[in-house]
């Protein structure tokens, strides 16, 4: 039977480090109200002249995840790529991708599920894959968040937490015996709660789609309620741990690993709590790069596999939720 393999991965920060302590110079924050509220100690920024998009950032790391799945760009039959950032209003981040790979017509997809963007993504490929529509499928996730924060006190609870970033996998489907790749997954929506994170502007709604006194208002800004999302957060990935295991036909104990989204660092402390999960288990790096949003599982997973933590036969479960709401899981297991 064909299964969704992960044949390479790879990863691409901008090498500009913005320490807590740097954003103490643009808004009223501090080291020890970031730390103690989310973990996070640094994140990484595109150079602040701009210029670079997730495209550029996504290249990056769609080139080290080729090499090490040892394919040439020609062997990509689809790309799908999740941002909440795209370079350009459209077309997409995969399309400028595309051609920054030097393909001619390959198809790209972009996918708008913000920090769950490769939960779908990855869930997507499996379905394309199996389906036959492609066999070979790099997905990436990339986002430059930082060019559209606002860095003033007003913008702070948002501010300190995004990092931009990029990850990337090369997904085949291989004939195997073996109850390994994507063994289950799980999708929920609920657009119901849209306004507790969105980024309203540019909007079509309105004529015109942008004026002076909206961005004087910062309505082109993100917006959180992010006491909300916090609580919604810990309830909705412990649920859909369960669910996705439920699909599985396994327990919290089959786990080697859970690979969370990296929106808080207290988000996966409850979450691992709520399952009474052993922290080792669970995989964070948001102390060193903030919330990536939809590069932050791929990351993290690309980390993993070079500190060697994961391995032949590991059972990884990933999970995220985000604006939307989008939020799900998916059990993979190597092979
Ligand atoms: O990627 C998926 C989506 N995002 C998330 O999952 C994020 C979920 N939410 C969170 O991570 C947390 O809610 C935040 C980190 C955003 C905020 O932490 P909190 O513990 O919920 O703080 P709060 O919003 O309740 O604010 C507490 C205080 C407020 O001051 P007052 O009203 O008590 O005087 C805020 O104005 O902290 C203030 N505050 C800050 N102070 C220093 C908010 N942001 C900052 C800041 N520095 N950056």
């Amino acid at each position: 039977m064909k299964q969704t393999m992960i044949k390479g991965t790879g990863r691409y920060v901008p090498p500009r480090v913005v320490t807590n302590h740097d954003l103490t110079q643009w808004m009223d924050t501090s080291d020890e109200w970031i730390r103690q509220r989310t973990g996070i100690e640094e994140r990484r920024w595109v150079s602040a002249e701009g210029g670079i998009g997730p495209s550029d950032l996504g290249l990056q790391a769609s080139k080290i995840a080729l090499n090490r799945a040892e394919w040439t760009h020609e062997d990509v039959d689809l790309i799908i790529f999740a941002t909440l950032s795209p370079d350009i209003y459209f077309p997409g981040s995969g399309c400028l991708l595309q051609h920054k790979l030097g393909l001619d017509s390959t198809p790209a997809l972009d996918i708008r599920q913000q920090c769950t963007g490769f939960i779908y993504g990855l869930t997507l490929a499996d379905a394309f894959i199996r389906s036959g529509h492609a066999n070979r499928i790099l997905l990436v996730g990339a986002e430059v968040q930082s060019t559209a924060i606002d860095l003033s006190t007003r913008g702070r609870d948002i501010a300190v937490l995004f990092g931009d970033g990029a990850g990337a996998a090369c997904l085949e489907g291989v004939e195997t015996a073996e109850a390994a790749g994507v063994l289950a997954s799980a999708l929920h929506a609920q657009g119901e709660f849209a306004n507790i994170l969105m980024m309203e502007l540019p909007s079509h709604k309105l004529n015109p789609i942008i004026t002076e006194e909206m961005v004087r208002a910062g309505r082109h800004y993100p917006f959180m309620d992010g006491r909300t999302v916090f609580k919604t957060a810990v309830r909705k990935l412990a649920q859909v741990t369960k669910e996705v295991l439920k699909k599985a036909n396994l327990t919290v104990e089959d786990i080697d690993f859970f690979i969370p989204h990296q929106a808080n660092l207290r988000i996966n402390q409850a979450f691992a709590k709520l399952l009474n999960l052993p922290e080792e288990k669970v995989i964070n790096n948001i102390q060193r790069y903030g919330n990536t949003t939809a590069a932050s599982i791929p990351i993290a997973l690309d980390e993993a596999i070079e500190r060697q933590c994961i391995q032949s036969k590991s059972t990884v479960l990933f999970l995220a939720l985000g604006a939307g709401l989008t939020w799900g899981a998916v059990v993979y297991r190597f092979l």
